[in-house]
């Protein structure tokens, strides 16, 4: 195959570069001394140091196009700043390395990146290797496409993890640091839910797969590799701390270059556990006649926080023989916990859990609560070496590999492509056994895990703490020149409204994306829009909006946070549906009654 001789071609380069590199003063053909002359920089202990980091332009578009919906100006302001911040690219399946929905792959990102990079401060690039054979193994929302069988450990390896590195190793990359956050919640699989059929047929799979891309990512001198370390609520009992440090050394260990495959671990990815308790901030206290950390919230674990766990972490990892150098990063992107429900003073009680509830900003019923919480909200903002950190937490970063406003399961089952199921942890009527038998606590309406969900972005910020600022905005002079009158329009006269509609389909299912657009010039309270099935396919699951079909007719109704629609604002809409013959797209839109154009 064409792709794996490009591979080895670039493997060659890489191999080349290095030599010349070492032999810069001998007699070399031009373009390797040019080579050598610009090489890249050396591998260092903290990439984030002195960095930026990437900004990913499609998630910061939609995040804009949700300011336009905001309704209040200090919520807008607040998305604003949101959409400044750097969030990780993810590779959740094979098909995001050229680009999922929105055809936008690795390679445009990487681009991207280059163009961010000013001057010479260093640039790092938030990766997320997400793929493994078995994927998810103890939940269902984000369950894999690979199969926990030799044949997906094999695609695993040839068309994922190699056409990965094959991007990431083309020369015009090599001076972004790449920052690889490998595999979140697999190898903590192994150590608390090995009871599990699906994590035990997974194992095998977890370590080679872990280990191949490590081998893999570490030729590339530029990339830094993070392993997922779950987060405290998770593993920070001492019956899984010390079996999980030693599990990373093991698999650290099978490596080829050994514990120098691993620069560090980031913990509490995609979750919301947050960094401290501020108001618990011993857990040994005795309360009446408990320690805190007995209470039915804590069951026990002495760490409270990320702070905590990424210290303990560190110390275990080293007494296992991982260099002192090792760095955390902590996922902050959603572990805030402002808002209304946030606890202001300590309790007075002398009952340790009513002392324990009335304290914890955390406001899950439980902390292996991990589907879009309710009234979490962003937390720390991405920062390198964030002071306030405790010293032996080693931190290198805070950065944010969840992109807030993506959903991490759907409420209801929806058919998709991508092997994802549906979790009933995502569901918010469901007395989960996982979590001491209480409510999920979920945020209803749910789209599929990684889809955009508006409804939890905006409680999101609502909720961040710190308060997220309104950006700092320079006011624009006002003009002193006549303004042109608008021209009226010539063609199209009745069209207000544009509406772009994308699909991608499988067997008998599909999914459409619709991006309306609001081209009047005056605000939109609330809006309809309408079109016609072009061959009897029906709306299984829609989003954002209240959906309806009655024959082919369907329509699509504002939800109740994103009618207002102001002249140049979109709003974007989907939905899931099944379909038997061609699925053709509707070729014709209304909204409000008014016939749009086709985007
Ligand atoms: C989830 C999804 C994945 C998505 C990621 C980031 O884990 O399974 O598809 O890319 O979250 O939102």
């Amino acid at each position: 195959m064409s792709e794996h001789g490009n591979r080895t071609a670039r493997r060659r380069w890489r191999a080349v570069a290095t030599a010349a590199t070492a032999t810069a003063l001998v007699a070399v053909p031009l373009t390797l001394a040019t080579t050598a002359a610009n090489a890249a920089e050396a591998h260092v202990d903290n990439p984030y140091a002195g960095a930026k980091q990437y900004v990913n332009p499609t998630w910061a578009e939609t995040v804009e196009s949700a300011a336009t919906r905001a309704g209040d100006p200090t919520l807008a302001g607040q998305m604003r700043t949101v959409a400044q911040q750097p969030t990780a690219v993810w590779m959740d399946r094979i098909s995001a390395i050229t680009g999922n929905a929105d055809g936008k792959g690795l390679k445009f990102h990487l681009d991207e990146a280059l163009k961010q990079k000013s001057g010479s401060q260093p640039l790092v690039f938030n990766l997320v290797i997400y793929n493994l054979p078995g994927r998810d193994c103890f939940a269902l929302a984000s369950n894999g496409e690979l199969p926990p069988t030799a044949a997906g450990l094999t695609r695993y390896q040839t068309e994922y993890i190699d056409p990965i590195v094959d991007l990431l190793g083309d020369p015009k990359y090599q001076d972004l640091r790449i920052s690889a956050t490998i595999e979140p919640d697999s190898l903590p699989n192994l150590i608390t839910n090995i009871s599990e059929p699906a994590c035990q047929a997974s194992a095998p799979y977890y370590r080679e797969g872990v280990k191949y891309a490590l081998d893999e990512l570490k030729t590339l001198p530029n990339v830094y590799t993070y392993l997922d370390a779950a987060h405290s609520g998770w593993l920070g009992w001492d019956s899984n701390s010390g079996p999980t440090a030693k599990l990373f050394a093991e698999v650290a260990k099978s490596t080829k270059k050994g514990f120098a495959s691993v620069d560090g671990f980031v913990t509490n990815t995609a979750n919301s556990t947050p960094l401290a308790e501020p108001f618990l901030p011993n857990p040994n206290l005795q309360v009446g006649s408990a320690q805190v950390r007995s209470a039915k919230f804590y069951e026990w674990n002495p760490d409270f926080g990320e702070h905590a766990w990424t210290a303990q972490l560190h110390r275990l990892l080293v007494a296992e023989g991982f260099p002192a150098s090792t760095g955390m990063l902590i996922d902050t992107s959603r572990n805030g916990w402002g808002g209304p429900n946030r606890p202001t003073k300590v309790s007075t009680s002398t009952n340790v859990d009513t002392y324990v509830d009335e304290s914890r900003i955390d406001r899950r019923n439980h902390r292996g609560a991990w589907c879009n919480p309710l009234g979490a909200g962003i937390g720390e903002l991405p920062r390198a070496t964030p002071a306030g950190a405790p010293a032996e937490s080693h931190l290198d970063a805070y950065v944010w590999i969840k992109p807030p406003g993506e959903s991490d399961g759907a409420s209801k089952e929806i058919p998709n492509d991508q092997g994802k199921s549906f979790d009933r942890m995502c569901d918010p009527t469901f007395v989960s056994p996982k979590l001491s038998n209480q409510l999920t606590g979920a945020t209803p309406d749910a789209p599929l895990a990684g889809q955009w969900f508006e409804a939890q972005f905006r409680t999101l910020v609502k909720n961040a703490y710190p308060a997220t600022p309104t950006p700092t905005v320079t006011p624009t002079p006002t003009p002193t020149v006549t303004p042109t009158p608008t021209p009226t329009p010539t063609s199209n006269p009745g069209a207000v409204c544009t509406v772009k509609y994308t699909a991608s389909s499988w067997n008998s299912g599909f999914t459409a994306s619709v991006k309306v657009t609001n081209n009047g010039t005056s605000a939109l309270s609330g809006w309809t829009l309408g079109f016609s099935f072009a061959n009897g396919q029906t709306v299984q699951q829609g989003w954002s909006a209240t959906w309806a079909q009655s024959g082919s007719a369907v329509t699509a109704t504002n939800a109740a946070w994103n009618g207002a629609l102001a002249p140049g604002a979109s709003v974007d809409i989907g939905f899931n549906g099944s379909h038997s013959g061609t699925n053709t797209a509707p070729t014709s839109f209304t909204l409000n009654g008014t016939t749009c154009q086709v985007g």
